[in-house]
Order: structure tokens, then C-alpha cells, then sequence
């Protein structure tokens, strides 16, 4: 694996790395902000799997870390994560300084705007310029085929589906399913804040998904009963503080009154300091 560090040099090492491959390579991109864990690499594993050529990044990216966010603090372990990510099987890793991607006097953002405001976005406002920004950058540095998201980050991808579909962006884009661990936490960077009470907490976020999806198995569709539901679990766990419980369209983040198959049911919850974040995307209906 390569590891680069300039815009420049990634960029020409992406040309010659599709012209070595041939005409018909393809290249996938998997963007992080590092601190590697499972869901990353089983992103990997799906644009090693699709494509012929892999780069990934890695860049904590100020601009999508609110004031009294965690961006100082934000896990960063550089040399496990190149480990990781070369037996996955990563070709070229873009690992830009801050002032690489953001030099002095850069003025120009990307905002998706009214999807930006919803879900985490409501509760973290410039997020998603930030998050806009940094992709639409890293896809014109690296011009994959396919970039590739979790489901993880729901509305992440409901903002990024809109940011290359608007702006005519020549990649697609790829997203993978939520990666677990046999508990049914969802794998996040943020896990390590845990403590191993906290840990345990977490399970709240989970558990409330699996509750609606039993009230759905059982037959409910209003959202508002739904969302109770979830709300209810999330507060038996007694360090876990609800931030919201949504039933919305996965495409606008806009509210439902009643689910059907497809719908997205997002939720974020504070244990402690640590905001964690969980969904699940209503199956065809089993009856
Ligand atoms: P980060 O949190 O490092 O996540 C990188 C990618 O991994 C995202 O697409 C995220 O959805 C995915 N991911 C994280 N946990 C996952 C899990 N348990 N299962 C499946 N996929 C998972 O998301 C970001 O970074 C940033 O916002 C970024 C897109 C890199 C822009 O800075």
C-alpha cells in the first residue's frame, strides 16, 4: 500500500495506477476519518470485491466538528490503521494534513441544503457542509467509479446521494450495511470513548431499533407509536439520554406518518459524553 499525503501526488498516482491496471481497471474509493475498525474494512472488502484498484483515505476533517464537538479528541491511530488497511488489501492511502486539504484563506464549502438541516444535521448544525466538502473534494482528487458509505451514517448517505446526483458527479455510489458487533452494537470509531459500563449502555441504541422492529412485526405502522417505543428503551438504560428517534423517507429525511418497507428509522443517543448513532431500514413486509 502507498501512503500520500499531497493532493498532487494523489492525484497522479491514481492516473497511473488505473493506467498500469488497463483500459477496463475501475477504482474504488473508501473515504474515514481513520480509527479503523470492521465496518470500515468490510467497505474495503466490497470495493476490493467490485473493483480492480482500492484507495482509501484517511483525514479528520475539522470542518464537519462542530466548536464543542470532539475533534481534538477524535481516536487517531495512524500506524494500526495503515496495517489494517494494507492486509485488506488497499492500494493507495490518501492521508492529508488538515492544511493539505484546507489551505489558508479556502473559502469555498458545498452545502446540500434542507437534507443538511435533518436528523444528525439538525443536532449538529455544518455538518454536513462539512461533510459535503471534504467528499466532493476527496472524489475530485481521487475521480473513483465507486465510493463507497455505510448505512452506519444514514443520512450521510442521503446527503452525499444528493451532493453527486445534483452536481452530476461521475461516481457512483456504493452503500454497505451496517457491521455489528455479535451484541448488535454498531462498530463506530466514538466506541472507544466507551467505559465498559457505558459499553453496556450502548446496547440501549440497538435494542430500541429491535423493539420497533418487533412492533412492526407485530403489525404497528404509526410512526409516532413507533417512535415511543424506541423512546422507551433508550431511556430504561439509565445513562443514555435520547438526542432523537425518527421514522423518515431515506431519500428526503423527511417525516413519515406511517412506515412501509424502505422507510428509515434513525435514532442518536447521548451515553455520557459520546453521541452514538444506529438505524435500520424497514424490510419487505415478512406476513
Ligand atoms: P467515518 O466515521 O470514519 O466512517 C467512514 C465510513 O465508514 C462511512 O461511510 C461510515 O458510514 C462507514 N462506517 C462506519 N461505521 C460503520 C459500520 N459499523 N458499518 C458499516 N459502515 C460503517 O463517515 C465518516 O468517517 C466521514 O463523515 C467521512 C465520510 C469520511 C467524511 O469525512
Amino acid at each position: 500500500m502507498r501512503v500520500i499525503t499531497t493532493v498532487q501526488e494523489m492525484r497522479t498516482a491514481c492516473k497511473q495506477a488505473r493506467r498500469a491496471a488497463g483500459e477496463d481497471s475501475t477504482l474504488a474509493l473508501i473515504p474515514t476519518m481513520g480509527a479503523i475498525h470492521q465496518g470500515h474494512l468490510s467497505l474495503v472488502e466490497a470495493g476490493r470485491t467490485e473493483c480492480s484498484l482500492v484507495a482509501a483515505s484517511i483525514f479528520v476533517n475539522p470542518l464537519q466538528f462542530g466548536p464543542t464537538e470532539d475533534f481534538a479528541r477524535y481516536p487517531r491511530t495512524f500506524d494500526e490503521d495503515c496495517k489494517k488497511l494494507d492486509s485488506a488489501g488497499v492500494d493507495l492511502l490518501f492521508a492529508p494534513e488538515v492544511q493539505e486539504m484546507y489551505p489558508e484563506g479556502a473559502t469555498t464549502f458545498v452545502e446540500v441544503a434542507g437534507l443538511s438541516e435533518r436528523l444528525d444535521g439538525a443536532s449538529r448544525p455544518g455538518h454536513f457542509r462539512g461533510v459535503a466538502t471534504v467528499v466532493a473534494k476527496l472524489l475530485n482528487i481521487v475521480a473513483p467509479d465507486v465510493a463507497y458509505f455505510g448505512q452506519k451514517d444514514a443520512a450521510q448517505v442521503a446527503v452525499l446521494q444528493a451532493l453527486v446526483g445534483e452536481l452530476n458527479l461521475p461516481v457512483r455510489i456504493a452503500v454497505c450495511p451496517i457491521f455489528r458487533e455479535s451484541d448488535g452494537l454498531a462498530l463506530s470509531s466514538r466506541n472507544r470513548y466507551l467505559t465498559p459500563d457505558q459499553r453496556t449502555q450502548a446496547l440501549a441504541l440497538s435494542r430500541a431499533l429491535r423493539s420497533i422492529q418487533d412492533a412492526i412485526d407485530r403489525g404497528e405502522t404509526n410512526s409516532a407509536a413507533l417512535r415511543a417505543f424506541a423512546v422507551a428503551e433508550l431511556e430504561k438504560a439509565p445513562g443514555a439520554r435520547t438526542d432523537y428517534v425518527e421514522v423518515v423517507n431515506p431519500r428526503t429525511l423527511l417525516p413519515v406518518d406511517s412506515v412501509r418497507s424502505g422507510a428509515l428509522i434513525a435514532l442518536a443517543a447521548w451515553i455520557g459524553d459520546t453521541r452514538l448513532i444506529d438505524n435500520l431500514i424497514v424490510p419487505p413486509d415478512r406476513s
